[in-house]
């Protein structure tokens, strides 16, 4: 049943049910690891609390992460911040469930993808996932403690933002170089790096075939003139303007997407979750469709392209929000969403052709992770790269020449 004729005939709490069931449709796999693991896949991402007791801790994490946003007295004004917004957010996850299943979904691709791997390349096997998040357990120091306690050869860390933003990968790869600050590198553990893989042709596949499952649901004389609306989290005009890549890595995706579809749908690209007073990318997801019903745009797809599995901004924001609240308020007549790549088998084909060729390749370290942001000031980017440029060193001779200890500013 489309989104917009469940709108008519059911209240919103109904349809938050049916969001809720939705997201929690999908089920972890116990991992049963009898040999010691060889290469350890590291995934990096953001987390979401699995419960609503995780939530205040969960914001004043991000609310003090200066890589992730800048405030003035940030050491008070971020857990100000983050206690002001913990009940409204608590709400929300209640509406969807009661957490996020950011970490049901990494833990199901992570399992799928290491199956995949041990298949496809056995020379590196057994593989071993690990997750590693940013303002929720498991922490990058539960992921890097416990592939140093198993003995692992080789570490892959992958970034699960497939577009590079210093604000989001960029603060993940700044808490490992945290991590290591105070203790030493361990030296017998070959370590690479995967930051971004915007262009990837698998991911754009993927996301084609889920648009593909929500067109079918529009009558099919309306289908090919859907506006598919791609939305992406928005980032500070600061950010942009001090030269990050995301917009452009964001924009390459939908290219690809677009290109990948063959259809001839119209498109644009729209940015969400913005938060505070700064001016940040536009335009904004819910403006555009407000907009669009206005221009006599009534039948629209939305597809998040800058997210690997549901969480708050797919499953609230996107579904109850603006299929729900925007659209019927602004008179759309038919609205979907398209589901993220979560454990759909063309994802975990992106993710293992991935590994396989940054486990094969002679690089560990890409010169584009390397080069920071034109008008970057920050002194941690500056020392974290430096740590990247060792810890993932090829050559046998810095690696000695290594100290144990790198130290990164705050
Ligand atoms: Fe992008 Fe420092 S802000 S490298």
């Amino acid at each position: 049943m489309s989104v917009i004729k469940m709108l008519s005939s059911i209240s919103r709490k109904t349809f938050t049910q049916l969001s809720r069931t939705a997201c929690y449709s999908s089920s972890t796999r116990t991992v049963n690891y009898e040999e010691k693991p060889k290469t350890a896949i590291v995934m990096l991402n953001m987390g979401g609390p699995t419960d609503t007791d995780q939530v205040g801790d969960y914001l004043h994490r991000i609310m003090t992460d200066r890589d992730m946003i800048q405030l003035p007295i940030q050491s008070k004004l971020g857990p100000w911040i983050a206690n002001r917004r913990t009940e409204e957010v608590q709400k929300k996850y209640m509406e969807i469930g009661g957490g996020s299943p950011i970490l049901k979904w990494t833990n199901s691709q992570g399992q799928l993808l290491v199956e995949s791997l041990d298949k496809l390349h056995p020379s590196t096997a057994p593989h071993k996932h690990y997750v590693s998040f940013r303002y929720v357990p498991p922490f990058t120091e539960d992921a890097f403690l416990e592939l140093e306690r198993d003995g692992v050869e080789r570490a892959v860390i992958f970034s699960q933002y497939p577009q590079y933003s210093c604000a989001t990968t960029g603060s993940s790869l700044n808490a490992i170089a945290d991590f290591y600050k105070n203790r030493p590198i361990p030296k017998n553990i070959q370590f690479s790096l995967i930051e971004r893989w915007a262009t990837h042709p698998l991911l754009a596949k993927v996301f084609a075939e889920r648009i593909r499952e929500k067109l079918a649901l529009f009558n099919e004389n309306e289908q090919n003139d859907v506006l598919i609306l791609f939305t992406a989290h928005s980032l500070p005009l600061k950010a942009v303007s001090r030269g990050d890549t995301y917009p452009h890595e964001v924009a390459a995706t939908v290219a690809n997407t677009m290109l990948q579809l063959g259809l001839p749908n119209p498109h644009r690209l729209v940015w969400q979750s913005k938060v505070g007073p700064l001016p940040w990318l536009q335009p904004y997801t819910d403006d555009a469709i407000k907009a669009y019903a206005k221009q006599g745009i009534k039948h629209l797809l939305l597809v998040p392209i800058a997210f690997v599995n549901e969480h708050i901004e797919t499953l609230h924001e996107l579904d109850i929000e603006y299929c729900y609240d925007v659209a019927k308020e602004a008179g759309i007549k038919q609205i979907e969403r398209a589901a993220t790549p979560n454990a759909h088998p063309t994802f975990i084909e992106a993710l293992a052709d991935l590994v396989m060729k940054n486990l094969d390749q002679g690089h560990r370290v890409s010169k584009q992770f390397l080069t920071r942001c034109p008008h970057c000031v920050s002194p941690r980017c500056l020392q974290s790269k430096e740590f990247f440029k060792h810890l993932c060193s090829y050559n046998e001779k810095l690696k000695k020449d290594t100290p144990d200890v790198i130290t990164l500013n705050n």
